[in-house]
């Protein structure tokens, strides 16, 4: 009984690998839209977000080697749709102010709350993690915007 279970396990871990990824890099092409160092956007604010957000908030994301594997794939997948769909700093210039006011009070908001990054985004990738300096840059800049 047990090797027939790890039989069919074996088979669907095989089977789904033929799914094909999603793969998040619409254009390598700067969009005119994006989110650009600003009057009010600092270089330094510009690097933590393409550091700890970008991947999932933006139309390049950076890919793991284990975004190979299913069913990895579709868990980083479905994260980067979900983000995207909440806020995409590429298309930053297509949103209206009130949009852009209550995204920035949304990133606000999820920071403070410890929500964003997401938490199994942290574990593998340290460097997102933001610093309290960090934070403050952030705070500063939506304050500003
Ligand atoms: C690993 C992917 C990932 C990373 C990295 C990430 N996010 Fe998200 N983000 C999501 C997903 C998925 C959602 C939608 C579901 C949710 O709200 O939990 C989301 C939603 C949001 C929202 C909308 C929340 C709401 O309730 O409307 C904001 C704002 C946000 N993220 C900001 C950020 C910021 C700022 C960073 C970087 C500091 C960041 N995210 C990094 C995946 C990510």
């Amino acid at each position: 009984m047990i090797k027939k279970i790890i039989f069919f396990l074996v088979i669907a871990f095989v089977a789904i690998q033929f799914y094909p990824r999603n793969n998040n890099n619409v254009s390598k092409i700067k969009s005119e839209y994006a989110l650009s160092i600003s009057e009010t956007t600092s270089d330094s604010v510009l690097q933590i977000l393409k550091t700890s957000c970008y991947d999932c908030h933006s139309n390049n994301s950076v890919y793991p080697w284990y975004s190979n594997i299913q069913p990895f794939a579709w868990w980083i997948a479905h994260h980067i749709y979900e983000g995207k769909e909440s806020l995409n700093f590429d298309e930053w210039g297509t949103y209206t102010l009130k949009k852009k006011n209550h995204v920035l009070h949304e990133i606000e908001e999820q920071i403070e709350e410890g929500e964003m990054p997401l938490e199994s985004y942290k574990w593998i990738h340290k460097n997102a993690v933001l610093t309290d300096q960090q934070k403050r840059l952030i705070y500063d800049w939506v304050r500003k915007n």
